[in-house]
């Protein structure tokens, strides 16, 4: 959500007569778009603004600007700690950025938080991406969950979901300009749709469905869905529409019944390692991602251990893990039994060794297939090939010849953890 704010940041800019810079020297304005899940980010903006200062000591009417989810968490705490930072935003306040700004960056009001009359969606306003056949669709924003550990509902705001007509007018619009694969983006983005019509129990199954009536898009994916909003509408539609693409990400948080519970994330650990069995039996070839997050405040060793149970049962393909960062102003930061550091670290790391070993063991069974893979430009190791992604979302580095955005057939030859690769269908038979 961050990174599809950044582009209607960068494309609302450009609107106002901004073009981007090609390092952060040259720049007028310098626009960080931040992000405070965990405390990572926190510290690495902290380095960013601090370049930042040296360069507006050298050129005072160079503007800093600082936006996002960190600066909504600190308001105006943020020109107390960083003097020299001119404007602040928080992510519903995108759409005014170009008033605070002015035209060309003049006329800034210095010292401000912009606080907007209300939430507004970024998704009405121009973008700037980055591939021309790949987009994100923002289907709705903030979130209405809970969860003990997560500072985003209170920097997000409450869940508010965009209307279907304008979002499949959106995806129409996009499919016209080339686009070939969507990435429909919510907080929470399968709960989308209570807020409209709760009496017609407008629901993510159907705009999944709509979406994939749109000629011209051949891939469908969407992120990040809570587990307890998979009803069985949802799970046909994945198995049904041709574009949704094989690929969910159900975030586990914890194999720990009590700890989930401690997280408020409202499902168990069985009702979690059934769900997940359900989608694999409705939708063939599934591949399924998750988010792990290690060492919240009570987790025993037990309890971790069960986080590794859940990792062998469903078999992930791929897993993000976490080690827990306590963020300021949620419930988790005050609850006693924080875990030491030392105990987070050494367990993040017998996590990660298994999440690669499973995922190794899922990626090897892949050897021998030909698979879809959607050209996204040169491979990152190897100049000399290609590289895209599968249906199933993994990445293929392969030895081909085809242009970015273009649908072509791999033969795959061998896998790792993160990575398939082999060589292009047609230069096989050729
Ligand atoms: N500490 C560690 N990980 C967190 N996440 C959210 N909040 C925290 C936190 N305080 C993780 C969750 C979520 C992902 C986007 O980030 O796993 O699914
Ligand atoms: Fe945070 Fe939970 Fe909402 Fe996801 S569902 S954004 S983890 S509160």
């Amino acid at each position: 959500m961050n990174a599809h704010d950044s582009e209607r940041i960068k494309g609302m800019l450009e609107d106002i007569g901004l073009g981007e810079a090609s390092a952060p020297d040259d720049a007028d304005v310098l626009v960080f778009n931040t992000c405070t899940i965990r405390e990572k980010p926190d510290t690495r903006l902290a380095a960013h603004l601090g370049n930042a200062k040296a360069l507006k000591e050298r050129d005072p009417e160079r503007v800093v600007a600082v936006g996002g989810c960190y600066a909504e968490a600190q308001r105006d705490r943020i020109f107390s700690q960083y003097p020299f930072v001119d404007v602040a935003f928080g992510p519903g306040s995108i759409p005014h950025l170009a008033e605070w700004l002015g035209a060309g960056g003049h006329g800034v009001s210095r010292s401000a938080f912009g606080i907007a009359e209300e939430r507004r969606f970024a998704a009405t306003l121009p973008t700037h991406r980055e591939r021309s056949f790949q987009a994100w669709v923002q289907v709705s924003m903030g979130c209405n969950s809970k969860c003990a550990y997560c500072i985003v509902p209170s920097v997000r705001g409450r869940e508010v979901s965009r209307r279907p007509g304008e979002i499949v007018a959106e995806v129409t619009r996009l499919a016209s300009e080339g686009v070939k694969e969507i990435t429909l983006l919510g907080q929470n983005v399968n709960s989308w749709g209570r807020d409209l019509r709760p009496d017609l129990d407008t629901e993510f199954g159907e705009l999944l469905r709509a979406c994939d009536a749109v000629d011209g898009i051949e891939r469908i994916r969407f992120t990040s869905p809570h587990p307890k909003d998979f009803r069985d509408p949802v799970i046909a539609a994945i198995a049904e529409c041709a574009a949704v693409c094989e690929h969910v990400h159900l975030p586990l948080q914890s194999g720990s019944t009590r700890i989930l519970k401690a997280m408020r994330r409202t499902y168990s650990r069985e009702r979690y390692v059934a769900l997940a069995a359900k989608l694999r039996a409705s939708i063939p070839d599934l591949a399924v991602g998750t988010d792990i997050i290690v060492g919240f405040p009570g987790e025993t060793e037990t309890d971790f251990a069960e986080t590794l149970e859940v990792v062998e049962e469903v078999g992930y393909d791929s897993a993000y893990t976490f080690v827990y960062s306590p963020r300021a102003g949620t419930e988790a930061a005050e609850m006693p039994d924080q875990v030491p550091d030392e105990v987070k670290h050494e367990r993040i790391e017998r996590l990660v060794e298994l999440v690669q070993r499973v995922a190794a063991e899922r990626n090897l069974s892949r050897v021998g297939a030909v698979e879809e893979v959607l050209v996204e430009g040169t491979s990152r190791t190897d100049a000399a090939k290609l590289r895209g992604r599968t249906r199933r979302n993994t990445t293929v580095n392969f030895v081909g010849a085809a242009a970015p955005g273009e649908l072509v057939h791999v033969e795959i030859h061998a896998a790792s953890s993160t990575t398939l690769s082999g060589r292009q269908a047609a230069l096989v038979a050729a």
